[in-house]
């Protein structure tokens, strides 16, 4: 059998196809010559970082203890656990170094990995037996890490108030929620029930910082 020729319809679908590809090509070699020479960065970073010494010192032992190898934390890491990046702005000080010494009692319920020694085989058990000079050291590392009020990173909604959130809430709310619910904008973070942790463990002095 010959080689079958293509059809009229065939070669303008494949034009098109062939037509958007290149095209694609082009915009993806401009895109990244634009932004391998522009100055301005192409995402604000909305986490930050100022460590002091301790600091520091924490961060070198947060490698070493193989933290990474789970968490992300300077943009460095997998996402096998938490992303610690911008927890300085959710969490406290004494809540991080609570954690890592005895991560059940501060989460107050069953965890994943983190445990106390005596918690059968969870894979970052160790992290509670390392020496408590060194888990203070880390809880001031992951202190330093903050991030802006509002950003993805940081569960503390935005300081300002937002008008079209009042009137969503004004409308779609009804009056018998407000003895239920609490607003998260007016409520004080520290009377935040216990039973999810992780969106409520912040505490005043976290709300506080910005
Ligand atoms: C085997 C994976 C793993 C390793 C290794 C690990 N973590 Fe975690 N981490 C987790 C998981 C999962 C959680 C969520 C709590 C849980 O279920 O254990 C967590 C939670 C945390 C939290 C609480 C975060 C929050 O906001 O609730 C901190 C702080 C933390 N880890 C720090 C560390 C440090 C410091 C190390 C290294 C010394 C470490 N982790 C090593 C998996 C890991």
């Amino acid at each position: 059998m010959g080689k079958q020729r293509l059809k009229s319809g065939e070669k303008i679908l494949f034009s098109i196809f062939g037509a958007f590809f290149v095209l694609g090509v082009i915009a993806f070699i401009g895109m990244e010559v634009v932004r391998s020479r522009t100055a301005t960065p192409m995402f604000v970073s909305t986490t930050h970082f100022n460590f002091s010494p301790v600091g520091l010192e924490g961060s070198k032992i947060y490698r070493e203890a193989r933290c990474n190898s789970c968490h992300r934390a300077l943009r460095m890491g997998t996402n096998m656990g938490l992303n610690l990046d911008g927890i300085g702005s959710r969490r406290s000080l004494q809540w991080i170094e609570g954690f890592l010494n005895d991560p059940e009692k501060v989460y107050g319920a069953a965890t994943l990995d983190h445990g106390s020694a005596l918690a059968g085989p969870k894979e970052a058990n160790y992290v509670a037996k390392l020496p408590k000079e060194n888990l203070r050291k880390i809880a001031v590392f992951l202190s330093e890490l903050t991030a802006d009020s509002g950003s993805a990173v940081a569960k503390a909604p935005p300081q300002e108030r937002s008008g079209f959130i009042d009137q969503m809430v004004g409308t779609f709310a009804p009056e018998s929620w407000k003895e239920k619910y609490q607003d998260v904008r007016t409520k004080p973070p520290q009377e935040a029930p216990h039973e999810a942790p992780h969106e409520n463990g912040a505490d005043v002095k976290d709300s506080e910082k910005k």
